[in-house]
């Protein structure tokens, strides 16, 4: 192990990871820095679309993404954390006060904020919707979680989002998860990398890291959101 760390000492990991990964990645790479200090790191965040292409070009060392890529790379994939996928409204919103789980039907006719062609997110929720006939009541494009969240929080509109992303102000803060028919969506995530690239030793360790913390991240989820408990 002492050879391992000297053996990395000195490495640099380049990361590219989807837009609801980047919740969770830098509490990642704080707690590896600690076990094996002096190695450099960059993180790039974009969408699946974008980590798709970061890929075909080689541009990271390790990527995390939520539905690993089909044809258009032909990658190795290990299931790593869950990433469940909610309806969020603003606190007080009239379907917090409907009969719960609220009908899916309701949640398609409420203005509703969606995410940029190209999300990973926007194409998991899109497709549920599909699969039971309905069509969301879309009034706003945004390119971005954060801009969902305040967007929902001014009452622009309703959204699906990771749940991931009320990591820092909770769940009891301007943002309600909805309970809701078919929900959560539970996604994963998965490490990603190209099957022909050999993986260094540093991206290694860091993929081996990650995975040994999956409960520790399931179980921050559900302190987050208590309800999750009911759905594992
Ligand atoms: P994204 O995140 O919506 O930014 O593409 C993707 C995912 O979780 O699959």
């Amino acid at each position: 192990q002492l050879a391992d760390r000297k053996g990395i000492r000195r490495g640099k990991l380049r990361l590219g990871v989807v837009t609801t990964a980047k919740y969770i990645a830098p509490e990642l790479l704080a707690a590896f820095g600690q076990q094996f200090p002096g190695i450099e790191f960059a993180m790039t965040v974009s969408n699946r679309d974008e980590i798709i292409q970061r890929i075909q070009n080689g541009e990271d060392d390790l990527y995390v993404m939520g539905q690993v890529p089909d044809n258009e790379v032909d990658v190795e994939a290990i299931p790593f954390a869950l990433n469940p996928l909610t309806v969020m409204v603003p606190r007080g919103h009239p379907l917090t006060r409907q009969k719960k789980p609220v009908p899916l039907h309701a949640v398609a006719e409420t203005p509703f904020l969606i995410r940029e062609p190209g999300s990973g997110t926007r194409h998991a929720y899109l497709r549920l919707f599909e699969e039971q006939g309905l069509r969301p009541r879309i009034t706003m494009e945004l390119s971005s979680n954060e801009a969902i969240k305040h967007a929902v929080a001014s009452s622009l509109g309703i959204s699906i989002l990771s749940i991931h992303s009320l990591a820092l102000e909770g769940t009891s803060g301007p943002i309600e998860v909805l309970e809701t028919e078919q929900f959560p969506i539970l996604r994963k995530w998965f490490l990603v990398y190209p099957r022909n690239r050999q993986l260094s030793l540093t991206a290694g360790k860091f993929l081996d890291f990650s995975v040994s913390q999956e409960p520790f991240i399931t179980n921050r989820l559900v302190q987050l959101w208590p309800e999750l408990a009911r759905y594992l």
